[in-house]
């Protein structure tokens, strides 16, 4: 079995986590800003010093090539680098650094291999300021470059006009011909369950379906001490009404799934005025993309019936939706045996959180694996896993690469 440079991947990801640190906040890397560029060029220069051939693509994915001549399919592995606002520093960076660890223990190594190895850091998984996955989904070709660059941010910036503000050099280097064969994404469990089960290495074998909606409550400004509480339209009541009738909704009809209300806009935002507008998002997540239509529909229904109810203008856009995924059983089975010949636990499991995974999945064999989080916390600063469990990871990674790449 392999293993790769521990000292080495563990610096990696301590230089790249001072990358949009603050004290006390933690990591902010949100896509296409100043850090988050800062933390794609550091990946860069990684790639670079890993010896692999390396570009930035029309969307700024940064992408490395290991054995680039060779003319058969390639194996991708990678993650992202963009994070969500008040982050830790393993989401996403962690499966790119590893992955980067990986190419390079190869190199180094000297091991042979057949086939071409791309680690690729994906473009806004996260979604924070643009549709989520942009990255992936031009990787796939699910999504075409011009329409990509129309999407726009909150304030009205276009992805494009995103990329040209921040420099991000464009290279349409085409290295290789042959379509992607497998992808292999490590990553931070970001859950409870391998901590609590004392289990090494998750071996993920689905991934849950996602759909997000942000709903708008327009109520009228007024003033806060001379308008009778009868004559009011208080979008931010009604807004938290509805949020705790979505609430009851999920309970009612998918209990095994989750809802969370993250970000909400008001309108004026002062003190003495009646809230005039607010903006906030639903993101539902389910196993079943059944269970996931009837709660679009059931809060499409809410919309009607708060609307009848309270005569606010209220109304729903659907942000984006990912169907559950299914992946490679050959990359679970491969993931599983070397863990296994490493001398790690392993256990099979879902993966609560979206992953670019779900798109490479359409067009090549896909899997992950997963290591343990501490407290099973993420999305926040507190985000941590065990040295020894990125470790572990990373050889197993490391392994089940070496195996793809020489696989017919
Ligand atoms: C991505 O991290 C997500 O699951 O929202
Ligand atoms: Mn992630
Ligand atoms: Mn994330």
């Amino acid at each position: 079995m392999f293993t790769v440079n521990s000292v080495r991947l563990l610096s990696s990801i301590e230089d790249l986590g001072r990358i949009g640190f603050t004290e006390g906040s933690g990591i902010s890397r949100v896509c296409l800003t100043q850090s988050d560029v800062a933390g794609k060029n550091f990946v860069y220069k990684l790639m670079q010093s890993a010896g692999l051939h390396t570009y930035f693509d029309e969307v700024a994915n940064v992408v490395g090539i290991l054995n680039a001549t060779a003319d058969v399919s390639p194996i991708f592995s990678g993650s992202h680098t963009d994070t969500v606002i008040g982050a830790g520093r393993l989401d996403g960076s962690y499966g790119v650094l590893a992955a980067i660890e990986a190419a390079n223990s190869i190199r180094g190594q000297g091991v042979p291999v057949r086939r071409p190895l791309g680690v690729i850091s994906f473009t806004n998984e996260e979604g924070v300021r643009f549709p989520p996955m942009i990255g992936s989904k031009y990787f796939t070709g699910e999504s075409k470059l011009d329409d990509i660059l129309q999407l726009r941010d909150a304030s009205g910036v276009t992805v494009r006009e995103a990329l040209n503000g921040v420099g991000v050099r464009h290279e349409t280097t085409k290295v290789m011909s042959k379509a992607v064969k497998g992808f292999l994404e490590l990553h931070i469990e970001q859950g409870p369950i391998l901590e609590e089960e004392h289990i090494q290495i998750g071996v993920v074998e689905s991934i849950v379906g996602m759909r997000q909606f942000i709903i708008s409550v327009q109520g009228s400004a007024d003033h806060a001490g001379t308008t009778p509480m009868n004559l009011r339209k208080d979008a931010l009541l009604v807004a938290s009404q509805f949020i705790i009738a979505v609430h009851e909704l999920r309970r009612e009809i998918a209990i095994d799934g989750v809802v969370t209300v993250g970000k909400l806009e008001v309108k004026p935002n002062v003190a003495n005025v009646v809230p005039a507008l607010v903006n906030f998002s639903v993101d539902f997540r389910h196993k079943s993309n059944d269970v996931l239509a009837q709660l679009e529909t059931r809060l499409n229904s809410l919309v009607e019936e708060f609307t009848t109810k309270t005569r606010l203008c209220i109304s729903a856009k659907n942000h984006f939706r990912l169907p559950p995924v299914k992946l490679s059983s050959n990359i679970a089975n491969l993931v599983e045996d070397c863990a296994k010949d490493l001398g790690l636990s392993s256990m099979r499991m879902q993966s609560g959180a979206g992953h670019d995974s779900m798109n490479v999945n359409k067009i090549a064999e896909t899997g992950m694996i997963f290591v343990p989080s501490k407290g099973g916390k993420s999305h926040t600063p507190l985000e941590d896993t065990n040295s020894d469990d990125l470790v572990n990871g990373t050889n197993v990674l490391c392994n089940a690469l070496v195996e793809l790449l020489n696989s017919r």
